[in-house]
């Protein structure tokens, strides 16, 4: 069967990032930089490498220089193009996306991840589309978002990627309750929020990647309240189960949580022990197992 195409994408960024403080006071979380590009450009990097075409940002007050990143930068290109420095011209410019692709919207309250989701209901419009959360970085060749795709092509429905977690670390993710499994696609029966260690249905943890069909937008829309007073995304998600394929891909590759300070530096030294003009001078500082 030929399921719609995946053509948009929502990466809500207007969390406040507290466990980040104060880096975070002025300049949002996802502008944070893993060696030389922010977050926020690796998500989009994935999304485009997937095929996606639209772009949406759900950001909130403090965020605009999000904005300022996907745009020209003017007068620096000018002076750089003065100077002849072609390659830096280059890179400046590499995330210029054709006018249009990349859409923002404001979450005017912080009040929760599934409520950010609900606020780019215009924008995606009846379409399903795919979520990101910028501040999990997600190394995988090829990236988690085409591999979920993939998945969503010979599946349909809902797809969320997993990762097997410790059991006491299961109270910090959304958790699935497991049925059938294909290799790594698994029937979900059950969502919960952060539960308890010892209720948890498993210990497959829902990580920052997501694609779901439209109806999410109608539970959202109920404004339930949820784990820690905040309007959860996998509450309305655990709504489609009965009435729509939902399945979980253990993707395969690395995820950094970089929305904490340890997760953003294994990041950060991750990649670099990766990149070959690092690699070497790093490995005087840190032995990697
Ligand atoms: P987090 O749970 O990491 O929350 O949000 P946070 O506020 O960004 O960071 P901490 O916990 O205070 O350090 C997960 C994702 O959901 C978005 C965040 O931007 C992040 O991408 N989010 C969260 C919103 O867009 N709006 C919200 O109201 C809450």
């Amino acid at each position: 069967m030929q399921h719609r195409p995946i053509k948009k994408i929502v990466l809500p960024v207007a969390g406040l990032g507290t466990r980040f403080l104060p880096a975070t006071k002025a300049i949002p979380k996802e502008m944070l930089p893993v060696l030389d590009r922010p977050l926020i450009q690796y998500a989009v990097e994935e999304a485009l490498e997937a095929g996606i075409e639209d772009i949406i940002l759900v950001t909130g007050r403090n965020k605009q220089v999000m904005e300022d990143h996907f745009d020209h930068a003017y007068e620096l290109e000018k002076i750089l193009q003065e100077k002849g420095k072609d390659e830096a011209l280059e890179i400046s410019r590499s995330m210029l996306l054709e006018e249009g692709r990349i859409s923002y919207v404001r979450q005017m309250r912080p009040l929760g991840l599934g409520h950010a989701i609900w606020c780019a209901r215009k924008l995606t419009n009846g379409h399903p589309f795919a979520v990101a959360l910028p501040d999990d970085l997600i190394k995988g060749k090829p990236g988690c978002l085409k591999q979920m795709v993939e998945a969503y092509n010979e599946y349909g429905g809902n797809i969320v990627a997993t990762m097997k977690v410790a059991q006491e670390e299961t109270s910090k993710y959304g958790v699935i309750t497991p049925g059938v499994q294909e290799g790594n696609k698994i029937e979900v029966k059950g969502l919960v929020e952060k539960p308890h260690p010892a209720d948890a249905p498993s210990n497959q943890a829902i990580v920052g990647r997501y694609i779901l069909q439209p109806e999410v937008m109608q539970h959202l829309e109920e404004r339930q309240v949820g784990a820690g007073g905040e309007i959860q995304l996998t509450d309305a998600m655990a709504r489609l189960i009965d009435s729509q394929p939902f399945h979980a891909l253990e993707f395969e590759g690395r995820r950094f949580d970089c929305g904490s300070k340890i997760g953003w530096l294994m990041a950060n030294l991750s990649l670099a022990a990766e990149d070959p003009s690092m690699a070497a001078q790093l490995k005087t500082l840190v032995t990697f197992k």
